[in-house]
């Protein structure tokens, strides 16, 4: 290396083991099929992180506009604010930073706090980034507490994202939704042949899911949970019965475009952060939002224009099982 490209390092660069837990913390977050769709690099001057978009792990027959990719990002650049948190550092972000780079999808840049720079996420979070998992499992009939859900809403809110808990008939519409997504998706090959890709029902690997964290399928048909193996199912406990009624949430943008998603998957993770510290479980119901007219139709006709981006299903019962992640050596580069 000449002395002119050598990396000048500025005074508060991080150090490469404060970037591992900043990239563990990212991989951490959840994504369509466990995808996992991102990339880490330190910023020349080591005080910063650039996230980008592996194109290469997109899911291309279920998320083709690439939807549901960038929510997936975003919850992973939510998790490195909160382990920036952690680490007592404020984090100054920057979403697609250079219209250049359309894969550069967030630049984020750490500094210690000061007068007018205060971490805008909770360090308080940072234990639930490894405790939260998808929770496929029935719920019990305990609603999530009023106070809780106000307190859900606000942290949405911050991300400059809706959250709505559901009333009983808008309820039983969305899930009426889910259900025809989710049965036009069991008759369309490609997407069924893209699901079973990501399924891991032997071999063990360090994406896609794990046998463990499939859930059964409600008994009385009334909670549209995603079928992975099939209709019926193959490889999982076949049925049970689940809540009736579940809580559902929907998160909201005003406009759609790619910032949109980037900010849903922000408000998704902290959120589902928030609750899973607060004991409360949830799982994603996506199919409604996967083709145009269902997702259309899940905007709420009382509640205005907006954009439905994600429902997740709240509540109390069994935490969701593990799931892998790629080693950090994979998503982060150094330099
Ligand atoms: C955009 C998006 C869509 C998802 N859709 C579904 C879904 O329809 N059904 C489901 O059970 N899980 C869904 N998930 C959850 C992922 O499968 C899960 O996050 C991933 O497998 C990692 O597991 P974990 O959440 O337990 O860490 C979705 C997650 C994201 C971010």
């Amino acid at each position: 290396m000449t002395e002119n490209s050598r990396t000048i390092h500025a005074p508060d660069a991080l150090t490469p083991e404060q970037f591992g837990q900043l990239a563990a913390a990212g991989g951490a977050a959840p994504s369509l099929h466990n995808s996992q769709p991102w990339r880490f690099r330190a910023t020349d001057d080591r005080a910063g992180l650039l996230v980008c978009v592996d194109r290469s792990r997109a899911v291309p027959a279920t998320d083709p506009t690439g939807r549901a990719l960038l929510v997936s990002v975003g919850a992973a650049v939510l998790n490195i604010r909160v382990a920036a948190a952690a680490l007592g550092l404020a984090t100054r972000l920057r979403l697609f930073p250079d219209p250049g780079q359309p894969d550069l999808a967030a630049e984020l840049r750490f500094v210690p706090p000061g007068p007018g720079e205060h971490p805008s996420v909770d360090a308080a979070l940072h234990p639930a980034i490894t405790e939260r998992h998808s929770s496929r499992q029935p719920f019990t009939n305990r609603d999530v507490p009023e106070r809780l859900v106000g307190e859900l809403m606000a942290a949405a809110d911050q991300e400059g994202v809706v959250l709505a808990v559901l009333e009983e008939a808008e309820t039983r519409r969305v899930l009426e939704l889910t259900t025809d997504a989710e049965r036009r998706t069991a008759a369309d090959i490609a997407r069924e042949a893209e699901l079973r890709s990501w399924v891991r029902l032997e071999a063990p690997a360090s994406d896609g899911i794990p046998a463990a964290a499939l859930g059964p399928l409600d008994r009385d048909a009334r909670v549209p949970m995603r079928s992975f193996t099939g209709h019926p199912p193959t490889g999982v406990p076949a049925s049970a019965r689940f809540e009736p009624l579940p809580q559902l949430a929907t998160f909201t943008t005003p406009h759609d475009d790619r910032s949109a998603w980037l900010r849903t998957g922000m408000a998704l993770e902290r959120v589902w952060l928030l609750a899973t510290v607060n004991g409360v479980r949830a799982s994603v119901l996506h199919q409604a939002v996967e083709w145009p007219d269902t997702r259309w139709q899940l905007r709420d006709p009382e509640s205005g224009p907006g954009y439905v981006q994600i429902v997740l299903r709240l509540g109390f019962g069994p935490p969701g099982a593990e799931t892998p992640r790629r080693p950090v050596a994979e998503i982060l580069q150094l330099d």
